[in-house]
């Protein structure tokens, strides 16, 4: 392995869906620059992201932001040490356009490249700094094992039991939709707009959590069940509408009550299986939440609340800046540096819609 006489450098691009981002992070958590360009709001109309539409803009953002994030670090090319990159899963079209900048990028720089899975992005994302902090020596320590994390983003939401960055236990998974999903859909259900977890989660701030009983999913399941539901929360959802005659019956501070119940329901879930899995690895030393949905206020609220109740509960700890809960090429770039030093660079690089995530990390 090469030798730096400072921490490892690593441009990081993630293009996976609808963000197009580059950063430049230092020894997996000094973040030198984050930049990101979304096309997301274009997507309100559609209710959902056209991926031709999704790509196209992908293309025309990739180099403006790959220059502005050069620009802030106050780096060049020269300076970089490796490129890592989202190689999966996501939307093809997106996915090549970053793929595509960052071999160019290492072919021409002569620079080691890195194909990262997007989940083990967002599961490396607690160990980024904040942007203001550029010194590892006086910044706070880095993450412990065993941390127990939970990943929910608007594709997947998955329980780990992690005992290093590309080790662990996978404790439970989304059997049906993703929990970001269910936001996503119940915010169209509503008609709250694109994208659907931050609008759900600004209207429901005005509305009472209690005001309908949503059922609990997976309410038979055994206890030692660390698996999740979504889509029957959001066929109760539309019954509940319907049952009352549909939205248009309702007033204002009606659809905020259906809005904070669905949000209430969805976070409840979520802590049930937080809880279950804290019985079974009491010696997790932290408790991560990572992903889009991390960013919900209610969720944090809950979750504060619900370790709070615990006789020893373990460190929570969350991604430092909001702007790491979403998809960001940060976390990207620190995921190819634990890749790296935990010497498991995939040999090839390669985007791919579908990728597993057992090619990277070794799932007993
Ligand atoms: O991690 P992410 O940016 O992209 C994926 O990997 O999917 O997550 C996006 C998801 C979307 O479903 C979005 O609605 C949800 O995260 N999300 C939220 C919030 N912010 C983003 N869900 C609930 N509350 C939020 N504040
Ligand atoms: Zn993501």
């Amino acid at each position: 392995m090469t030798c730096y006489t400072r921490h490892m450098r690593i441009l990081g691009i993630e293009t996976s869906c609808d963000e197009t981002s580059v950063a430049i992070v230092e020894g997996g958590r000094t973040v030198l620059a984050n930049v990101t360009q979304s096309s997301c709001l274009e997507h309100a109309a559609t209710r959902g992201i056209l991926p031709e539409a999704a790509a196209r803009r992908q293309l025309e953002f990739m180099l403006p932001v790959l220059d502005a994030a050069l620009r802030t670090a106050s780096v060049t090319l020269a300076d970089i040490d490796a490129i890592a990159v989202t190689s999966g899963p996501g939307l093809i079209g997106s996915l090549l356009v970053g793929v595509a900048t960052a071999r160019t990028l290492a072919v021409v720089h002569n620079l080691p490249l890195i194909g990262i899975h997007h989940t083990l992005g967002h599961l490396s994302s607690t160990w980024l700094l904040p942007t203001s902090e550029r010194s590892p020596a006086t910044s706070s320590s880095p993450p412990q094992f065993p941390v127990l994390t939970l990943s929910v983003s608007g594709g997947h939401t998955d329980l780990w039991y992690r005992t290093g960055h590309t080790s662990g236990l996978l404790l439970g998974q989304t059997l049906d939709d993703a929990a970001g999903e269910a936001f996503d859909k119940g915010a169209v259900l509503l008609d709250l707009g694109f994208p659907g977890g931050p609008a759900l989660s600004r209207f429901a701030s005005g509305g009472a959590p209690s005001a309908i009983p949503f059922p609990r999913p997976l309410l038979g399941a055994p206890r030692e069940n660390l698996d999740f539901s979504f889509s029957g929360l959001k066929t109760a959802l539309r019954y509940t509408l319907r049952d009352r005659g549909g939205l248009s019956s309702l007033t204002e501070q009606q659809r905020r009550d259906v809005a904070a119940s669905y949000q209430e329901a969805i976070c409840r879930h979520l802590l049930d299986r937080i809880d279950r899995a804290l019985d079974r690895h009491p010696e997790s030393v932290e408790l991560h939440l990572v992903g889009g949905v991390s960013a919900n206020h209610r969720l944090r609220e809950l979750l504060h609340e619900a370790l709070s109740r615990r006789s020893s509960p373990p460190l929570l700890r969350l991604p430092a800046e909001m702007a790491y809960c979403t998809d960001n090429a940060a976390m990207i770039a620190a995921a190819g540096y634990f890749l790296w030093t935990d010497g498991k660079v995939p040999s090839a690089v390669k985007a791919d819609a579908g990728a597993r995530l057992d090619t990277v990390v070794t799932i007993s």
